[in-house]
């Protein structure tokens, strides 16, 4: 079963174990070189966004040189040509992820399948994980990667927020909804930010020590 903890950085051993079958010929270069790193996203509400920035700015500071994409944002000369490792994230949205990171991850999974790549997810899941939502957490994981046909190295479950200020109409109904279900916070007067940057600096500094592709 996926562990999707409240602090993140674990790995389901399935996924995992996929992602090694399917990891053809990287040299053991370790990273006293400086790889080009590409972080993108789909974010509703913006919690993926900020998590995209800061695994960012810590793969920086260790000298990496690192570009952040929106994925509603791709520019049309982007090629992952470019790029030496992929990290890929998305939010949890009723049971899916964001459209434009399947439609992208879709595209260049054969590209994406000979380098260095992880998933991250981001939901409310991963910061209640109740028996159920887990078993959903992982029955979407195992749809986006049997549908993309992507194999990352790593997935790691990140818990995101509950931004009750940018739930309007429905979708502050349904979010109240789920919230009690899982017994989070119903107060909607506040947002409650759960992710454990902790665990996001561990999951940077992790890439860190991926082998690169040879070239
Ligand atoms: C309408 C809506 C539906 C959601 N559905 C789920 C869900 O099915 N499972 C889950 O774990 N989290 C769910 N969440 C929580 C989001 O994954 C969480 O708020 C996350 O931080 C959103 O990241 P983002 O701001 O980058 O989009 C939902 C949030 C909203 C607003």
């Amino acid at each position: 079963m996926l562990a999707a903890h409240r602090d993140g950085c674990v790995l389901p051993q399935r996924f995992d174990r996929e992602g090694v079958q399917g990891y053809i010929a990287f040299s053991w270069l370790r990273r006293s070189s400086v790889a080009r790193i590409l972080v993108l996203y789909g974010s509703t509400e913006s919690q993926t966004a900020k998590i995209a920035e800061f695994l960012a700015t810590v793969l920086k500071q260790h000298g990496q040189t690192v570009s952040v994409v929106d994925s509603e944002f791709i520019p049309g000369s982007f090629t992952l040509n470019d790029y030496d490792v992929a990290l890929i994230g998305a939010s949890m949205h009723a049971g899916g992820f964001q459209r434009a990171v399947q439609n992208f991850v879709g595209q260049q999974q054969a590209s994406l399948n000979q380098m260095p790549s992880a998933f991250f997810s981001v939901s409310l899941t991963a910061a209640y994980p109740t028996p159920e939502g887990r078993s959903q957490l992982d029955s979407h994981l195992e749809r986006f990667f049997a549908e993309t046909g992507w194999h990352p190295q790593q997935v790691v479950n990140f818990a995101g927020a509950l931004a009750y200020s940018q739930y309007h109409g429905l979708k502050r109904w349904a979010m109240l909804r789920i919230a009690h279900d899982v017994h989070a916070p119903t107060d909607t007067s506040h947002d409650y930010e759960y992710t454990d940057w902790e665990a996001v600096t561990r999951f940077a500094e992790a890439m860190l020590a991926v082998p690169l592709a040879q070239g």
